[in-house]
């Protein structure tokens, strides 16, 4: 087919045209004054340009967004990727972070490539396809090689574990992206059915790219009553952040959970600040309420803003009503289920202003011993080990140290030993965590090696992706005796550095086939 011509680029040119050119009839038919004929043809051609102009930038909002605006692109058959991607742009919103949704096949490459943050919903379709509304997309994407070094994403993978080829759409926008050199700001989250936890997580995820953490849970978890019965400071005077070991025990004794799965705690306010709280709307926290709670203890697992419009007559369940729940924090799993006991590793977390965070000083300050936790298991299979005995390659630092370590417990109850560990921490004075077990580990040969770099202990900073670096010929010797590798800790520093050393070390391909079989794990936040 010939181009048209340039003056009539597309069909939205051609009908203001038409339009044009019939007024312009009617005018000759009537006769009016030239110039006011002149005057009403413009007037008439500029409103219907306006009038198209619209219609087209409602079809393509990709091409009229600033550069700098965070995208959510949603590919969705059913609807139900477009509705989570207006979920979360309104959570992004209420934290100060406009988004735009647009769908998949609205993305040109161009706009994409100008981009420096996207977050895809995606849900897959027919036997592992994109929806109608992301294939153009997708056939482009594959086609061409825009350069993406700039861009940072998030996928959402929506789909159901019942087909063969589950969220295959979702994983093969995540790694063509990654082939493109876009990096990925957390691992692809694949939803199966729309499962609540896996929601909950995603919502995490949202907190940490609008750096708010005060979101309301779509689906809130249904907690059980754990009690805290211990909890261990462990590197009193160390320069980092305090790191507590807490033990819980179940409502049941049947309470199983695998190596690498989470718990999602429903922290609470410290009883000071429900009590003062309260007190300055002249409440009184021991008012009995109709569920046997009191006021003060149903308040604490509310947000509490800093000024309340309330009518004076209001009762306490209007109140109550009133006020949005808090949300959830996820913490790995530091021991197997074998031990009994359910051990937690918490960084003691400070906000801007210097208060404890929600979640970590719930646990580490203010929850009492022997008093109850709010507390859910989430199965967490992308950090599952091998159904294997395969030896497991286990790198981390800090706080990471919990889901590893549920690793070597667990392996140790199965009797499978050989591992190697490969950790960070500050200082070896104050931040040994754990010391005494790994070195019986190592003596006993459930740890073949050890690897620890302590990053503060020299001029020269040594982080664990040095230690990697220094151990490259180990490192392949150990996976061509199909080792798996498993990483838990910090994103931020950790995570992204060893991710590019083991990139460098291993090359591109062969550590996005570690990664597909499932011989390459990770638990990062
Ligand atoms: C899968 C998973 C496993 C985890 N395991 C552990 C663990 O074993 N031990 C441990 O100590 N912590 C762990 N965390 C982190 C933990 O969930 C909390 O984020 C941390 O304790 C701080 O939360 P807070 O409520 O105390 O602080 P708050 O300040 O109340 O909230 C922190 C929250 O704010 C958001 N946020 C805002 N800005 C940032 C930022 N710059 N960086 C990070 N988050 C930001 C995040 O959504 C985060 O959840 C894990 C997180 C995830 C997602
Ligand atoms: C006809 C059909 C085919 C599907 N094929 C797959 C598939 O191959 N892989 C998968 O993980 N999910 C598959 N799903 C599940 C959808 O991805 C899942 O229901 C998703 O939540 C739908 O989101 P949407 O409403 O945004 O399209 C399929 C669903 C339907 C109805």
């Amino acid at each position: 087919m010939n181009p048209p011509p340039p003056w009539l680029r597309t069909t939205n040119d051609f009908w203001p045209l038409c339009a044009s050119l019939l007024l312009a009839g009617g005018l000759l038919w009537l006769q009016p004054a030239r110039e006011i004929s002149a005057l009403l043809l413009g007037l008439g051609y500029l409103g219907l340009c306006l009038h198209y102009w619209r219609q087209h930038r409602a079809a393509n909002p990709d091409a009229h967004t600033p550069p700098g605006e965070l995208l959510i692109a949603y590919a969705s058959q059913g609807g139900q990727a477009q509705q989570l991607a207006e979920q979360s742009r309104a959570q992004l919103a209420a934290a100060g972070l406009p988004a735009r949704c647009l769908a998949l096949n609205q993305l040109s490459l161009e706009r994409l490539r100008q981009s420096t943050r996207v977050i895809f919903v995606v849900s897959t379709y027919g036997e592992g396809e994109a929806p109608d509304n992301a294939a153009r997309f997708e056939r482009q994407l594959l086609a061409r090689q825009p350069a993406l070094a700039d861009l940072q994403y998030a996928i959402l993978a929506l789909g159901d574990s019942h087909y063969r080829q589950f969220c295959a759409f979702g994983k093969r926008l995540d790694s063509r992206l990654r082939a493109l050199q876009a990096q990925p700001l957390f691992d692809l989250l694949q939803l199966d059915r729309g499962a609540p936890a896996s929601l909950r997580h995603w919502q995490q995820q949202l907190g940490h790219i609008s750096g708010d953490s005060a979101f309301v849970d779509w689906q809130p978890a249904h907690y059980q009553p754990w009690q805290l019965q211990r909890r261990a400071h462990l590197n009193p005077g160390s320069s980092g952040a305090p790191l507590y070991h807490l033990s819980l025990r179940g409502p049941t004794a049947e309470m199983r959970w695998q190596a690498g799965d989470i718990v999602e705690i429903g922290p609470r306010q410290p009883p000071q600040r429900v009590n003062a709280w309260l007190h300055s709307y002249g409440l009184d926290p021991a008012t009995p309420l109709a569920d046997g709670q009191t006021l003060g203890e149903a308040l604490s697992r509310r947000q509490l803003p800093d000024t309340l419009a309330m009518a004076a007559e209001a009762s306490p369940a209007q109140l109550l009503a009133s006020l949005a729940p808090l949300p959830h924090r996820e913490y790995s799993i530091a021991s197997s289920s074998a031990c009994g006991q359910l051990e937690l590793l918490v960084r003691q977390h400070y906000q801007a202003e210097g208060q404890p965070g929600l979640g970590s000083g719930w646990l580490c300050q203010y929850a009492a011993l022997g008093g109850s936790i709010d507390l859910r298991i989430r199965s967490n299979p992308a950090f599952h080990g091998p159904t294997t005995a395969a030896p497991l390659i286990l790198i981390g630092s800090g706080s990471g140290m919990a889901g590893l370590r549920a690793h070597l417990l667990e392996r140790q109850h199965l009797g499978q030993p050989g591992h190697w560990l490969l950790f960070g921490e500050r200082n070896a004075a104050r931040d040994r965590c754990f010391d005494d077990q790994l070195q019986a580990w190592l003596a006993s040969g459930h740890l073949a090696r050890l690897d620890r770099a302590f990053s503060r202990d020299q001029e020269q900073r040594v982080y664990v992706q040095h230690l990697l670096r220094d151990a490259a010929d180990e490192l392949r010797a150990w996976l061509a005796r199909d080792a798996c590798l498993l990483v838990c800790g910090s994103l931020e520093g950790m995570g992204r550095e060893v991710d590019a050393m083991l990139h460098g070390l291993l090359g591109r391909d062969n550590l996005d086939a570690l990664r597909s079989s499932g011989r390459y794990r990770r638990d990062l936040y």
